[in-house]
Order: structure tokens, then sequence, then C-alpha cells
């Protein structure tokens, strides 16, 4: 019996274990599967944790999510095709979910599925490295609760690590000797901190405009962003605004590139992430960049130079738990030899293909459909149940026309599901007055 070894049980790995559980229970015979898992819980980064910095073992802390976080794109693009809300809650619930409630929607559906004994909790892996005489992995892990490191063969590695967890982390002039709190958002827990305080933002994707507009809601005097390419552009709050990058810091006082000055309180860098796998052997590790077609990988999961190595969720991401599924069902299908991966040439060749179509794309609508093809390619290749992809991508689209229209009310738009076609019902309170974020609280409608 083949044996897999899935690194990582956030929702990209509880994707992979879900789609082996779904053939056995249509009676396949699957592989042995053992999923190493760092945390002390399943759900990745929906999986909340106060702590920054090392961990309670001195291992680098996974999480980047914080207190009060929302979803930053409606539910209904990123719903189960086999596992829909209405399942999970027992109703319809409102669009923008946050992360407590999300986690337990993940949850719901591996639990219903029974996997969890496959997970080897508090286990980092180590080292993953091929034998190319034996056709197979030797991946070291290391129990932590135990303080045991094993080595373990496995004929495939599915490697669902996540890549928004190691930040970057960029230089300017003076940070040292700035007289606030500097941090990168990977750092960051609770806007409460920021009430009443200048900050300044480095940074213009989601976390800057998240992270931002948290700062805003908690009660932050100011919030000043400086971007390096563009503005965000959008219709601000009064005490929000925003300006080119930042040159120099003296003291508090911060000065941009066109000359203006802010005197702050705290910055933080909300720079982005670093793909980085540091357990991997040389051969093994995917380097590309945040992007939708992501370097090296054929149909972006399958590592062109051995194809017995899978990474799944590292695109950059408008679909996310979907896509992960979509992913998740391929790699599982390769892996069972139901579909079978072609020469290196041809899956060069497709690199190259969907890196040439994404240099295409023209905006982020174009981004969108690139995605949402994309993830209809891979369904259309297995039996991942296939669901209306063109009404997620139609409920993106609303999504960034509703922050177009107002940014801090985005989030109390509703619409339908792709999977049952239901209407969310409006969330009982807006999302600018909703400070108890509970699983309780949302539930209330
Ligand atoms: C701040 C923030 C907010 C986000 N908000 C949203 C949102 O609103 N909606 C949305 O759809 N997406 C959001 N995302 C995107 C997010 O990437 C996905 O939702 C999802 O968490 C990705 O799942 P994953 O399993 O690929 O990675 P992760 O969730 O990062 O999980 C990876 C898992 O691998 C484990 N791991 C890592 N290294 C090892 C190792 N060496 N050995 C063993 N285990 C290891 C980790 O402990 C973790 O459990 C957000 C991301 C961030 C950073
Ligand atoms: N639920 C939520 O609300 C929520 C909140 C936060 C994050 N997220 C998710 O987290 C993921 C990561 O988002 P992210 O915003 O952290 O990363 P990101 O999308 O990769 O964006 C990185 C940002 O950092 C800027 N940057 C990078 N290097 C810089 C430098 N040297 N100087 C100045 N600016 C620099 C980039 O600017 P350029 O444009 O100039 O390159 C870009 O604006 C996304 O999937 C997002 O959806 C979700």
């Amino acid at each position: 019996m083949k044996r897999v070894a899935i690194i990582g049980a956030g929702p990209s790995g509880l994707a992979q274990m879900r789609a082996f559980q779904s053939a056995k229970n249509n009676g396949e015979e699957i592989p042995e599967i053992v999923c190493f898992e760092k945390q002390a819980d399943w759900g990745g980064l929906w999986n909340y944790t106060w702590r920054t910095g090392l961990d309670e073992y001195g291992e680098p802390v996974h999480g980047s999510m914080y207190r009060y976080l929302w979803s930053n794109g409606p539910k209904e693009g990123l719903e189960f095709a086999d596992y829909s809300f209405e399942e999970h809650f027992g109703k319809q619930i409102a669009s923008y979910p946050p992360r407590a409630v999300l986690f337990d929607y993940i949850q719901g559906r591996v639990e219903k599925a029974g996997v969890r004994d496959w997970i080897k909790f508090r286990t980092p892996v180590r080292n993953v490295e091929w034998d190319d005489a034996a056709k197979t992995f030797t991946v070291t892990s290391h129990d932590l609760l135990n303080d045991k490191v094993s080595t373990e063969q496995f004929d495939n590695v599915v490697c669902c690590s996540g890549h928004f967890s190691t930040p970057n982390v960029p230089e300017f002039d003076g940070l040292d000797r700035f007289n606030g709190r500097v941090l990168h958002a990977h750092d960051f827990r609770d806007a409460v901190e920021f009430a009443g305080k200048d900050i300044l933002i480095i940074g213009t994707s989601y976390s800057a405009e998240d992270i931002g507009s948290q700062c805003w809601k908690y009660g932050a005097k100011t919030i000043t962003v400086s971007h390096r390419t563009a503005a965000m552009g959008y219709k601000w709050p009064d005490n929000w605004t925003e300006v080119p990058l930042l040159t120099k810091v003296v003291g508090n006082t911060c000065t941009f590139k066109d000359g203006s000055t802010k005197e702050v309180d705290a910055i933080i860098l909300c720079t982005g992430y670093l793909h980085h796998f540091p357990f991997m052997a040389e051969d093994l590790k995917l380097r590309t960049t945040n992007r939708l077609a992501t370097a090296s990988l054929y149909k972006g999961v399958a590592l062109v130079d051995n194809p017995a190595l899978m990474y799944i969720g590292m695109q950059d991401q408008w679909f996310t738990f979907n896509m992960f599924d979509a992913q998740a069902w391929w790699a599982r299908d390769v892996i069972m030899g139901k579909i079978r991966t072609p020469d290196t040439a041809t899956m060069k060749a497709d690199v190259e293909d969907r890196v040439a179509r994404e240099d295409q794309v023209e905006d982020d609508y174009d981004a969108i459909w690139y995605q949402g093809d994309y993830v209809k390619e891979l369904i259309l290749e297995t039996d991942y149940p296939t669901f209306d992809v063109e009404g997620a991508c139609q409920a993106f689209k609303q999504w960034k026309g509703h922050k177009k229209k107002d940014i801090m009310t985005f989030r109390d738009n509703s619409y339908q599901s792709v999977i049952t076609g239901t209407m969310a019902p409006a969330h009982h309170t807006p999302w600018k007055d909703a400070m108890d974020d509970s699983l309780e609280s949302y539930m209330q409608n």
C-alpha cells in the first residue's frame, strides 16, 4: 500500500484528507495517510493564537490572524461544494463571517469525515528528501510532546504548509531609532492596543486595508497608509490619509517621498509574506512569488521536476477553500493513479502557458476569472462536485463594487450561495458597530 505524507492541517491539508476520505467512502482503496501538523490543533491560520515570535517549544509561531478578523471576501466565494454553510449551521448565515465562525465551518466538514486520527499534532516536519533509487521520500519529523525525532518513508508528499506566515520585512532609514512600536502584520493581534494612537501602515494590499480598518473601528486617532506602487484609492474616513512611500524616520517623525511628514506612535509593516520551506531539500523547494501562476507547479499543484511532490494552496488567492479542494481532489487522483502526469517538457510548457496567460491579465476582474477558470479546469478532471464557479466569480465582482462604493460598509452586503441557491440574510449589526465577533453573537440572526 502507498504511503502519503501531508504537511500541515490547515484548510489545504484538511482538503487533502477530505479528498482521500471521500474516495474511501466511495469504496475505493486509499493509501495510508499521515498528516504532520506543528500546531496543537487543526485549522491553520484560522486556529487563532495570541502568541507571536516563538511558541512554547521555541518554534516560529505560524499564526498571522488577529482578533476581530472577519472574512475579507464573501463566504459565497469559498463555500465547500460538498458541505454547505446551511448544512453546517442548520440555516443560512450572513456573508462575511468572523474568524471563529469560519473556523467552526472548516472543522465541521472534517469532523464529519472523521479524519482527525490521521493527524500527528505538535509534530513539525524538519526535513524532506527524495531517494531517486527507491523512488520514495524520507520525511523527518519532531514529536514535540515526547521530544522524539522520527524518520519515515513515503511514496508521495503533499505540502500544505501555507505561505502567509513568514513575514517579508523591508528596511527603512531610521526605523532602528524610531521611538514608537514597529511590527509586521504577522505579529499584529489586537487593534485595541492602538486606540487613541497615530499609526502608519506600509503596504496597500489586504493586510494594510484590513488592519487599518480594524484600527479605525477600534478607535485609532489617525491612520496614514504609505504606498510603494499606488494608493488604494477608496473613500476613506476623515482621519485616514494615503501618502507615498516612507523615506526616513527621525524620532517619531516619518517623511514620505513627496516630502510630507507625519508624527506617529506606531508603524505596522503590511508588506506581505515569503514562500518559505526550510524543511524541504533544495531540489524539492518551491521557489515562487505570490502570484496566480505559481512557478514550477504543473496544473498549479505537482512539482515539475518531481511530480510525486505536490503543493496545495501556494497561489495568490481570490478563491481559497474551494480552490484548495479542487487541487486536493486532483492531487489525490494523481497519487491514486487515476490521472497521469505527462513528461517533464509538457509539464514545463503547462507552467509557461499559465504564466503567459497571467501576464495578459489587465485588472482584478480578469484575475478573478483567470482563477475561476483554473478551479473549473481542475474540477472537470475529478469527481469533486461541480458547482457554479461563474456565480462565485460574480459574487467577487459584486464584492469589489461594494468596496468601491463604501469600504467601511462592504461587509454589510449579502450574496447568493452558489451551492444551495439561498440568499444570505443581512447581518443584525453593521460591521463598523459590531464589536463582539464571537460565534454566538454572529449566529443571532
Ligand atoms: C491575516 C490573514 C487573513 C486571511 N483572511 C482570509 C479570509 O478572510 N478569507 C479567505 O478565504 N482566506 C483568508 N486568508 C488566506 C489563507 O491563506 C487561507 O484562508 C488559508 O488559511 C490557507 O490555508 P493553508 O492550509 O494553505 O495554509 P495555513 O492556513 O497557513 O495552514 C498551514 C498549516 O501548516 C502547518 N505547518 C507549517 N509548517 C509545518 C511543518 N514544517 N510541519 C508541520 N506542519 C506545518 C501550520 O501549522 C498550519 O496549520 C487570510 C490569510 C491571512 C494571513
Ligand atoms: N480576512 C482579512 O480581512 C484579511 C486580512 C489580512 C490579510 N488577508 C489575506 O492575507 C494574504 C496576504 O495579504 P497581505 O496584504 O499581507 O500581502 P500581499 O497581498 O502580498 O501584499 C503585500 C503588500 O506589501 C507591499 N510591499 C511589499 N514590499 C514592500 C516594500 N519593500 N515597501 C513597501 N511596500 C511593500 C506591496 O506593495 P506593492 O503593491 O508595491 O508590491 C503590497 O501592497 C491575502 O491572501 C489576504 O487576502 C486577509
